[in-house]
């Protein structure tokens, strides 16, 4: 009930033509933020929320910090330090204002340059809810082509700044991503998790607006779990009228057109009359496609509020004139409000709402327009990205169990910081979504590869700790092509293999060497099965004058839980000769688990036998790739672009119909190396222990010389039964099942055969029928789909000539300094076949192996005496079900961790139960004093995370009670949860 609250109270400045209020006036001792701050509203009108604010990329056209800084505005207008500088100067002139902010890479920016001053006078703005954070990660994150974990810990980074400055009232109560390109479920599940009271966004499938207009349910609630109780993972989700923008005729930015209000009636074009006409019928329009008397306006958009004074001046005028009109009857009330303070006014309508269970993938703004190529575009980025975050969380581990010494210790000053930002900023919309100019994507890139650096002194301090060594360490980061001078060039190494995973693992390691036989000895000194076998003519192609191995040297490393394992190379003088290669295509290859057939005719794969469960498929398997439209087409302009993908013809052309091949068989690893075109190769490679056949694909450069652009898929054509049906992650995590040109919620008018049914894939996919199930693990995000019955394809690589008209304005044609003719793109694909009931238990490790490889560092020579050669962090390692999410630094004595079960309900007879873990007894050698439980984005106690209640109009399923944990060091996880603990540790 403060004074600010009353509408009327702000109109006598106005009214007297006063500037501002004097500072000192203007906080009562009733002050409150949150709901408790939000304008009264009146029951019987029409209440016309007016929510300012502005769209930050965490960038786009330009990068972050030309954004925060307003440099290079050839390129764009924006500066966000001149927004936020003049909000905070135009919130303080009238206290009915408000302001929402949502990018915190922004705010933190900002904030780190004012003086105590002014970061007072913003607490009390914050704490009066003038000024109210929305969303509140680093960034607004992409939704289809980001990994679960990282979204968790950008959202955790912006949170925790929230709380720390500004303690509850920094707490978004809304979660808002008003410009993603499609909406995920398991974000929805995430935001539900992390206590958010709803979620509005801006973009939706055309077909599924109008729809959801005429059903009024463009307000619904999204049950985003199959696996999670309700109302765990429900999320209260808004669409927005207008994307994120003001209605048409009343942007009031520097940057937009619109007639000012113009109120003085002696002048010749006094337009409030008409202004307010317009605004209600605008508002009028509005509230037929929504279900209460409450409806919401986004005034800003891009960057705007730069200067903010325009947009305020003429919205304190639109507010007195519209309610002007109630005392003629008008029916219409318009306030400044927030998301926050809508939901509110939603929320206590205490109506019903439509649930939802699938997802918002993918979107078309048209019939041509799908936006599914970003799924796949920039895949070096996308590829860079993922590494990136298993090298964030191998560095946030080794801080924790190197203790102190880590950050500043015999290699010198190290920090996670560097990097978590980086991996932060890259989550955004516009950063490993692929559709940013080419210098901001090389911006994104050299921070993640800065953040490694710091990351690799404090790796390097902390394995020192470990180990009791401090040999200097070599990192080599490409060793996906084959080059790491130190065993290039050494007779003598050894190789330091950390896992990140809670359980053990077996890894193929993969050396450049020059010697045709070693001996590989593990941290035991017995020796271990090696191979040498040459290099391929391919990876000599993609390393150019990088490296100069001729061969490689390959055995399976096998690291403990959460630790490290140590092994040791010497050239052997005259031991056996490498393997040779062989010119003939093989009829078969096989280990102990699989058996995979190629037709000696073309080179081709041709069948796969899981040999445990006696299953054979058949399978081929080519490269394609469509013909980007160049938007000269009968049906529709639009081209092919980053955003888009838009092929002009639905059948892909064959790169060859046959490989040529080249086959190493050696007892430690199989190869059949394919060649189809001078662009387009690859190695189909079975382990000695592997259960997973892997598909090394090397794709680039993309030849533009016929001036076509190209989208290179690979397709998988089995004899699975899929009935139309395939299944793709969401944000790597629950699996979401789709079929062919149908869309759960609403009866599709399909106009793109192919880009309309491409999905967002982040760790896997897979098709099935009764008795077989392919499933594919990717090293990155990727689009995919599935156009032919028992086929599963998978977009690679994309190189297109035309902008696709969304803003990026560059076509996605990308090249290097290194590859000025078109990047070379190289990745891999798991390939898992198995009995549908037992599937999961597969491919849940596989992919989870996938997002964390292990970290090797090098050292030359052999291993000092008394080197630690093994270390496992855990007690022993964690049951199959659980995955260690998070372990990290929180403060001075205490850590973060998160506990995963990473199993659906019912998806595995043996992991779809619930599991126990014992806190106190999981580290090695960390003390545990104490644990206290947070929301999952670690920004609120859980037993203080109250959410707003919301009806589905239909709910099949009673609420269940949970039951407790056994007891307070015993935390029970069920299947798809996550738990998240604030640890205090002993760190001595
Ligand atoms: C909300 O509606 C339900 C059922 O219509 C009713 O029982 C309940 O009392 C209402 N709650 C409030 C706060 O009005
Ligand atoms: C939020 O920040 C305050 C200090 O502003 C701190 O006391 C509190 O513990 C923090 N909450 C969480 C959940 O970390
Ligand atoms: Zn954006």
């Amino acid at each position: 009930m403060a004074a600010v609250s009353l509408p009327l109270a702000a109109l006598l400045p106005l009214l007297c033509g006063v500037l501002g209020f004097p500072l000192g006036q203007e906080t009562g001792p009733t002050a409150a933020c949150g709901y408790r701050s939000c304008h009264a509203t009146k029951p019987n009108l029409l209440n016309v929320h007016l929510v300012p604010h502005t769209h930050d990329d965490v960038g786009w056209l330009k990068t972050v910090d030309q954004y925060y800084y307003g440099d290079r505005n050839d390129i764009q207008h924006a500066g966000v330090q001149y927004i936020l500088d003049s909000v905070v100067d135009q919130l303080l002139k009238n206290p009915d204002r408000r302001f929402i902010y949502v990018e915190t890479a922004f705010f933190y920016r900002w904030w780190k340059r004012q003086s105590a001053d002014v970061r007072r006078t913003v607490r009390r703005l914050v704490d009066e809810g003038r000024l109210e954070f929305v969303n509140g990660g680093w960034c607004m994150s992409d939704e289809a082509t980001t990994h679960y974990s990282a979204v968790i810990d950008q959202m955790t980074m912006g949170l925790r700044f929230l709380n720390d400055t500004f303690g509850p009232c920094g707490r978004p109560r809304v979660a808002w991503h008003i410009d993603p390109f499609g909406h995920a479920r398991e974000h929805a599940s995430m935001f539900a998790q992390m206590g958010y009271d709803g979620f509005f966004f801006g973009r939706l499938d055309y077909q599924d607006r109008s729809r959801r207009r005429i059903a009024r349910e463009q307000e619904l609630l999204w049950r985003a779990s199959d696996s999670l109780t309700p109302p765990m993972a429900d999320l209260f989700t808004g669409i927005l009228p207008n994307g994120y923008n003001p209605p048409e005729g009343f942007c009031w930015d520097q940057s937009c057109d619109d007639p000012p209000i113009r109120d003085d009636p002696d002048l010749e074009d006094y337009n409030v009359d008409d202004v307010v006409k317009r605004f209600l019928a605008i508002a009028n329009t509005q509230a037929k496609v929504y279900k209460t008397n409450h409806i919401i306006m986004t005034m800003g958009s891009d960057f705007q509020y730069e200067n903010a004074n325009l947009w305020y001046k003429n919205l304190d005028k639109l507010i007195r004139y519209v309610n002007g009109r109630q005392a003629n009857g008008s029916r219409v009330h318009a306030l400044y409000s927030t998301p926050s303070c809508y939901l509110q006014e939603l929320h206590r309508a205490n109506l019903t709402w439509a649930l939802k269970t699938d997802d918002f993938f993918p979107y078309a703004d048209d019939a041509h327009d799908l936006w599914t190529g970003y799924f796949t575009s920039r895949p070096a980025l996308k590829r860079y990205e993922r590494i990136s975050n298993g090298n964030l969380q191998t560095c946030n581990q080794l801080e924790v169990l190197g203790g102190p010494i880590s950050r500043n210790g015999p290699f010198g000053k190290g920090d996670s910081q560097t990097m978590k930002k980086a991996m932060a900023v890259a989550q955004h919309h516009d950063a490993v979504s692929g559709t940013e100019k080419q210098h901001v994507a090389d911006d994104y890139a050299r921070r993640l590869a800065g953040g490694w650096l710091r990351c690799q002194v404090l790796v390097s301090n902390s394995l020192a700790a470990l180990s009791g060594s401090t040999a200097e360490r070599i990192y080599c980061d490409k060793l996906n092509v084959s080059v790491c001078p130190l065993t290039e060039s050494s007779s003598k190494f050894s190789v330091n293999v950390y896992n990140p995973l809670a359980r053990p693992v077996s890894w193929p390691v993969r050396l450049p060497v020059n010697g045709t036989s070693y001996k590989v000895s593990d941290a035991e000194g017995r020796s271990v099965d090696c191979q040498v076998v040459p290099l391929s003519a391919a990876t000599r192609a993609v390393r150019r004058n990088r490296g100069f191995a001729v061969n490689e040297l390959v055995f399976q490393a096998r690291a403990p839980p959460l630790g490290f394992t140590t092994y040791s190379v010497s050239l052997l003088r005259d031991g056996p000769p490498a393997a040779s290669t062989r010119r003939r295509t093989p009829t078969a290859i096989q280990n102990k688990f699989l058996r995979v057939t190629f037709d000696p005719d073309t080179g081709l794969l041709s069948g796969l036998s899981n040999l445990e469960t006696k299953q054979t498929i058949k399978l081929t398997q080519n490269f394609y790739w469509y013909n980007a439209s160049d938007g000269n087409n009968s049906k529709s302009d639009q081209p092919s672009g980053a955003y888009i993908f838009r092929p002009n013809s639905s059948t892909p052309f064959v790169i060859s119909r046959t490989a040529k091949t080249e086959t190493v068989q050696t007892s430690v690893l199989q190869e059949v190396r394919q060649w189809f075109s001078p662009w387009v190769s690859q190695v189909v490679r079975l382990h000695g222990d592997s259960r997973a056949l892997e598909l090394e694909w090397t794709v680039g450069p993309l030849p533009i010389d016929d001036d076509l652009g190209k989208e290179v898929i690979t397709r998988l054509d089995s004899s699975i039964q899929t009935a139309e049906y395939f299944y793709t992650d969401s944000n790597g995590r629950e699996i979401l099942q789709r079929k062919k040109d149908f869309r759960p919620t609403w009866i599709l008018r399909q106009s793109e055969p192919v880009a309309g049914n491409y999905y967002p894939i982040n760790s896997r996919a897979f098709i099935k029928d009764e008795v077989d199930q392919l499933t594919v693990v990717t090293d990155r995000s990727q689009g995919g789909s599935s156009i032919q019955n028992g086929s599963l394809e998978i977009m690679l690589h994309r190189r297109l000539l035309y902008d696709d008209v969304r803003g990026v304005a560059e076509p996605l044609n990308e090249t290097s300094a290194l590859f000025p003719e078109g990047l070379v793109v190289r990745g891999r694909l798991l390939l898992s076949l198995d009995r549908p009931p037992t599937a999961a238990d597969a491919h849940r490790p596989l992919a989870q192996q996938a997002v964390l490889q292990p970290t090797l560092t090098f050292t030359d020579g052999e291993p000092r005496p008394n080197t630690r050669l093994e270390f496992s962090g855990l007690q022993a390692a964690l049951p199959p079900a659980v995955h260690l999410l998070t372990l990290t630094q929180w403060d001075e004595d205490s850590v973060l961790l998160r506990l995963e079960h990473q199993f659906q309900s019912r998806e595995s007879k043996e992991n779809s139960r619930p599991v126990t873990v014992n806190l106190q007894k999981l580290f090695s050698t960390l003390e545990i004093l104490g644990a206290s439980e947070l929301n999952l984005s670690a920004n609120q106690w859980k037993d203080e995370m109250k959410r707003f209640h919301w009806t589905p109009q239909t709910d099949e399923k009673p609420l269940l009670k949970r039951s407790g944990d056994p007891s307070s060091w015993e935390v029970t996880l069920r299947p798809m949860e996550i738990r998240t603990f604030l640890l205090r540790v002993d760190l001595r």
